[in-house]
């Protein structure tokens, strides 16, 4: 069943300069995504690509000067773009639970840790008092979080970056929310509790059909715990389609660079990049936004390249594809 439909969702920056000249750069593409019950897709790309603008703009959740200028995010039939901000709250932390890139800010400094926990799930939830504290204690068990009894009572502060990080992923699941988006989710974490919240919330997409959007910079999460694949470069998702089959058969240049990439083929480097700049946002190139680092790139490329659907499904996003 389909849990999420992303059409053509277009981001841009709109802000005044200081000589007052309006200025505006489009930073997010004619974004296109499909989620359905019980799946994970990945979202990867190296740093400033915009999947965090892509998270930040199907929850509404973007800071200005960043603005959605068009397309539709379609929740369970319902459009999120049209939503009041009070519709939106209710939705976000309720149906959809969201893990942020940078935990530590997302914590209220003045509330202890299971507090918090218990607040998220009265807010949304009839729950008794009792109820919500066991639930938090047991959520804080199940993302690795040790003697949590003892850890309810500690304040934010007192937390390191890897455990402020579980705390944020219980957060997000207290609701048992129907789609959870997280934006890296498990970085800085180590691997042995990277695998147990990683196979946590697998368990929690097959037990409640939990849709699940995963930001990531490692290609050996998407290979092992993701079925779709979105692979964004400058703002756009150039290739899309299901984990198998682009890991199979990559399409786009940059995909194959990408999976090419690593001895231990898998793991970018921490930003993500396989060197080169990106395009500037304010001053983008006519036609394909990879023609600067594409070794295939040709006189065509200064068009727009069209999206094309491979016989596999996958979209890809280049004159020439798969060649
Ligand atoms: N509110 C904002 N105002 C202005 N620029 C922004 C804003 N949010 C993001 N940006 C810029 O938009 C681009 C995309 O940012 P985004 O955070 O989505 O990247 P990302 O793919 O998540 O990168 P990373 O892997 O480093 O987290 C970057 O160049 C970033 O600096
Ligand atoms: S359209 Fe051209 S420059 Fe862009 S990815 Fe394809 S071959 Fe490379
Ligand atoms: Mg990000």
């Amino acid at each position: 069943m389909n849990l999420l439909k992303i059409t053509d969702l277009q981001t841009h920056f709109v802000f005044h300069d200081i000589d007052n000249y309006r200025r505006e750069a489009r930073a997010l593409n004619k974004v296109n995504l499909n989620l359905n019950r019980g799946e994970i897709v990945g979202i990867v790309g190296e740093t400033g690509a915009g999947k965090s603008l892509t998270a930040q703009s199907i929850c509404g959740l973007l800071r200005p000067p960043a603005k959605v200028v068009g397309g539709s995010v379609l929740f369970l039939g319902k459009e999120l773009l049209s939503l009041a901000e009070e519709d939106l709250n209710d939705i976000r932390g309720a149906e959809i639970g969201m893990v942020v890139q940078n935990p530590k800010s997302s914590l209220d400094p003045l509330t202890r840790i299971g507090d918090q926990l218990v607040r998220i799930h009265q807010t949304h939830t009839a729950s008794a008092i009792s109820v919500a504290r066991s639930k938090a204690i047991a959520m804080m068990h199940a993302v690795g979080i040790p003697d949590p009894e003892k850890r309810f009572s500690a304040w934010p502060h007192e937390l390191s970056g890897g455990m402020a990080q579980r705390v944020l992923i219980a957060m997000a699941l207290m609701n048992e929310p129907k789609l959870l988006i997280a934006d890296e989710p498990t970085t800085g974490l180590d691997v042995t509790v990277q695998a147990q919240i990683l196979e946590l919330l697998k368990d929690l997409v097959r037990r409640f059909e939990m849709g699940t959007i995963i930001i990531t910079h490692d290609l050996g999460i998407v290979a092992h715990y993701c079925d779709k694949v979105a692979v964004m470069f400058a703002g756009e998702i150039v290739e899309y389609g299901t984990v198998t089959d682009i890991f199979r058969r990559p399409g786009h240049p940059y995909t194959k660079q990408l999976l090419a990439s690593t001895p231990e083929k898998l793991k970018l480097n921490e930003a993500g990049s396989l060197g080169g700049q990106p395009p500037d946002l304010f001053n983008l190139p006519e036609g394909c936004l990879s023609q600067d680092r594409c070794s295939l790139a040709s006189d065509q490329c200064r068009t727009p390249p069209p999206v094309i659907t491979l016989e596999t499904g996958q979209t890809v996003r280049c004159h020439f594809a798969l060649q």
